[in-house]
């Protein structure tokens, strides 16, 4: 069952310059019970479109779709209503662990208001619960007395990680929260994510990495976005072991292979640089940089195409018969 209904999703932002067209069109389903990946270089827009489920402020503007969660349009709901459904139904742990967490206050005081917003009364149940979740991420108790600057890195990652957690939301989105991690943090970051769904404690999860190495690890599909358009999208094992896509092939050839000595490997770069998202060239948005351009991907813009079960790509040279 579908928890998240994305169609045709258009997120921009206005500027000066005219409009930077960040999320273009993107259309995908979130089940209950996955973890759900979204992968692509730096500045194709994954940020864009998971925090526009959240919080919409300029120069952020819906140009049109819809993001239908647990029957109601996100795109639609007033600042009240989705207050009210942030961490009890849909969360985030942003990119950036520091942000997430008011350096003014102690762990546990950012914890309780949190929790009054949202109609909890009593405070002693909330520490307890907050002290609780603390132990399951490994973190002392005393970490609740604390402010954000007296922990390390990887410390306020898991806090936020709690604080994000702790009205057990059904959909959690992760964003980038490994990227400034150190490999064996990542790794305790991850089992994390896998163990609040064992817990039951989230339903779902949106993992959001420009690496792919690491979806490989915790997503059960995932989709690949270039230039705020999604370009492939199906079951994490399928894409990996026959991604359609050239630039998913592209990003798939750029990483080191596991059990392999680095200096044996050949690594290919993709060569060039995403296209400005201001005015972007009609076609296909990857034109640019792929080595198997045609005429007609200058033009038209490649359909998604049906390459597997659940797997589809949106490449002129998939054909497009069985979409
Ligand atoms: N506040 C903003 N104003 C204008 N453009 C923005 C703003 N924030 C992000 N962008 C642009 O939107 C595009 C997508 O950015 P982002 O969603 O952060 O990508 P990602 O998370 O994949 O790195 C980029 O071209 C970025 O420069
Ligand atoms: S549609 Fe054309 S330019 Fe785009 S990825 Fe496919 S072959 Fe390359
Ligand atoms: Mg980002």
């Amino acid at each position: 069952m579908a928890i998240l209904k994305v169609r045709d999703l258009k997120i921009y932002y206005s500027t000066p310059f005219g409009h930077v067209k960040a999320v273009d069109g993107v259309t995908f389903d979130i089940k209950e019970g996955e973890v759900f990946g979204i992968a692509g270089e730096s500045g194709c827009g994954k940020s864009t479109l998971v925090h526009s489920l959240i919080l919409r402020k300029p120069p952020m503007v819906h140009m049109g779709g819809e993001a239908i969660f647990k029957g109601k349009d996100l795109m639609k709901l007033s600042e009240e209503e989705a207050r009210k459904i942030r961490y009890t139904e849909l969360s985030i742990i942003p990119q950036y662990a520091m942000n997430a967490l008011n350096p003014t206050k102690k762990i546990k005081d950012t914890v309780w208001d949190l929790a009054r917003d949202h109609g909890y009364t009593d405070r002693n149940e909330v520490e307890k619960l907050l002290r609780e979740r603390l132990a399951m991420v490994k973190l002392s108790p005393k970490v609740a007395d604390m402010y954000p600057v007296e922990l390390s890195g990887g410390m306020r990652q898991r806090a936020t990680m709690v604080v994000s957690t702790l009205l057990n939301p059904d959909l959690l989105i992760a964003d980038e929260v490994t990227s400034a991690l150190d490999v064996t943090t990542q790794r305790v970051v991850i089992e994390l994510l896998h163990h609040f769904m064992e817990e039951g404690i989230v339903k779902s999860i949106i993992f959001v990495t420009h690496d792919l190495a690491l979806l490989d690890k915790i997503a059960d599909r995932f989709m690949v976005m270039y230039a705020g358009k999604m370009v492939e999208i199906g079951p994490t094992e399928d894409v990996i072991k026959s991604p359609a896509h050239p630039y998913t092939r592209m990003l798939i050839d750029s990483l080191p292979r596991l059990g392999v000595h680095y200096k044996r490997q050949k690594l290919h770069s993709i060569p060039g640089y995403p296209i400005s998202l201001l005015n972007p060239p009609k076609g296909c948005r990857f034109y640019t940089r792929c080595p198997y351009v045609m005429d007609h991907c200058k033009e038209e813009e490649p359909p998604l195409v049906k390459v597997g079960e659940e797997h589809y790509a949106a490449c002129h040279l998939l054909g497009g018969e069985n979409q």
